[in-house]
């Protein structure tokens, strides 16, 4: 079977046609994952906002819906989230508990020379269906701002009140709720802390323990947009500390990113994941600022990163995220071919064969007395990626230029790197998908998303050294799984 469209992903969330940026609203309810997103229902680029929705059971299968909320008088409809008013803090919900959305309305153009962002609110009686706008909207507005956007909400049970972390230009700004409708300031963060290289957008705050410890912490996310004196693009950093209900206090002084690859951004956790679970949520847009509008692909345009679960460990003294792709990926794996104790040197460069549309290579690597070393990927005969390890500066390159389609963007082939904490040993877990490449390196403490435009997901990939050799201590392909 021949493929229709090469770049349309087998285990991303990809919108049927036009265009997509931030995940938004993303929350698990009655048995189903929702996904709703900034979508343009009318062109491949970028332009007024809806939000387009998608809903799933184990976040890798989704089922595109009707389109969630469009735009009204107060505006187009930008990034937001979603909670469960368990509680019926709202008054919306005299029956059963439902959905709330709180999100930005965005108002621009002739009649309004003067930008506007206020937050608003719509519910949800039937599992995201259909929504209503609130009577009232919008429910908090600023007299002076105008970057005032990107609503993240959640239940603080410590306060007993919804906080929301709202994007305020270069700050987040910390408002508090009994119900949804009435907000107050609490708190500004970010002022002379962390990177100020973009505007700040889509925030997330939320709590994780801290693993082989009695110690829990909250995370700030943070996206950065895109300013052209930098390289990067837009990308995401965050922050660790505390949070009373009231203020959140970073406990380091250095600026900590969430992925070292150019495509994940605006990514943000999901709501009311139940206690048994447990888990902490994440996906990202992957795709950058910088370029989004121009990716070679036909009739739609952008794709999710995989669902993560992220957690913290400490390395070093340094408490930092870690990022696993989701268990519910592993039904979409067989495994072809595995490998103990091999040595790949310049002449034995060992090679895995996979012609396959995704692909999942896991390796546990250890560097006996190579320069460099690293992967190729293989998309076709003349089209690869290289992931390459260079062991005396300690970082790890990830190069697309012959990737394949690259001329859509001065900046696309530009190589991607991660400063490493040591390269005598490795573990690394790549998974191609048929235009994406998410490398997770030594479980996750440090991520690599990349997109790519090659005619064929993937051929093979090997291994390669420079002067020396490397063992492949443990290795493992494998290639999708018949359902
Ligand atoms: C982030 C962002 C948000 C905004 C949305 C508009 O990518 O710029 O700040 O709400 O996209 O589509």
């Amino acid at each position: 079977i021949t493929k229709l469209d090469k770049y349309r992903p087998a285990l991303h969330f990809s919108p049927q046609q036009n265009w997509m940026n931030d995940p938004n609203g993303l929350v698990f309810f009655k048995g189903e994952y929702h996904l709703f997103f900034q979508h343009n229902p009318n062109d491949s680029v970028w332009g007024p906002m809806h939000w387009g929705h998608a809903v799933s059971k184990n976040m890798i299968e989704w089922e595109q819906l009707d389109i969630a909320l469009s735009p009204d008088e107060h505006g187009t409809i930008f990034s937001g989230s979603v909670v469960v008013d368990w509680h019926n803090t709202s008054g919306f919900f005299q029956e059963e508990p439902g959905l709330v959305a709180i999100f930005t309305h965005h108002l621009e153009g002739e009649n309004h020379p003067q930008t506007k962002q206020m937050q608003s609110l719509a519910y949800s009686y039937d599992k995201g269906r259909t929504w209503l706008k609130y009577e009232n909207n919008p429910v908090l507005t600023h007299p002076t701002k105008i970057d005032f956007r990107d609503p993240k909400v959640f239940w603080h049970e410590a306060s007993h009140k919804w906080i929301m972390v709202l994007a305020t230009g270069q700050t987040i700004s910390i408002y508090s709720s009994p119900n949804l409708k009435d907000w107050t300031f609490e708190s500004e963060f970010g002022e002379k802390i962390g990177s100020h290289d973009g505007v700040w957008e889509c925030p997330d705050l939320f709590e994780l323990p801290v693993e082989h410890s009695s110690e829990k912490k909250w995370v700030l996310l943070v996206s950065i947009g895109d300013n052209p004196e930098f390289d990067s693009g837009s990308r995401t950093q965050y922050f660790i500390g505390s949070f009373d209900g009231h203020t959140f206090v970073e406990e380091h002084d250095d600026i900590k990113w969430l992925d070292f690859g150019k495509d994940n951004y605006a990514g943000v956790s999901f709501s009311d994941i139940p206690k048994e679970d447990g888990r902490r949520i994440y996906l990202g847009w992957m795709s950058n600022w910088r370029y989004a509008n121009h990716v070679p692909t036909k009739g739609w345009r952008s794709q999710m990163t995989l669902p993560r679960e992220l957690s913290l460990i400490e390395i070093d003294g340094e408490i930092q995220i870690v990022q696993k792709a989701v268990r519910e990926l592993e039904p979409f794996f067989t495994k072809k071919e595995e490998l103990n104790h091999v040595i790949v040197n310049s002449k034995d460069k060992h090679h895995f064969n996979i012609h396959a549309d995704y692909a999942e290579v896991e390796l546990v690597l250890e560097n006996i007395d190579a320069t460099q070393y690293g992967l190729t990927i293989h998309h076709t005969n003349t089209q690869y990626t290289t992931i390459t390890v260079d062991a005396k500066d300690n970082k790890l390159l990830l190069e697309r230029k012959h990737s394949g389609n690259v001329d859509f963007s001065d900046n696309f082939p530009k190589p991607q790197m991660v400063k490493l904490n040591g390269t005598e040993q490795l573990q690394l877990r790549l998974i191609v998908d048929s235009s994406s490449l998410e490398l997770f390196l030594n479980g996750g403490e440090h991520v690599v998303t990349s997109l790519v435009y090659p005619d064929k997901a993937c051929e093979g990939v090997s291994l390669f050294t420079s002067e020396g050799e490397i063992k492949v201590v443990h290795g493992k392909l494998s290639i999708p799984a018949k359902n």
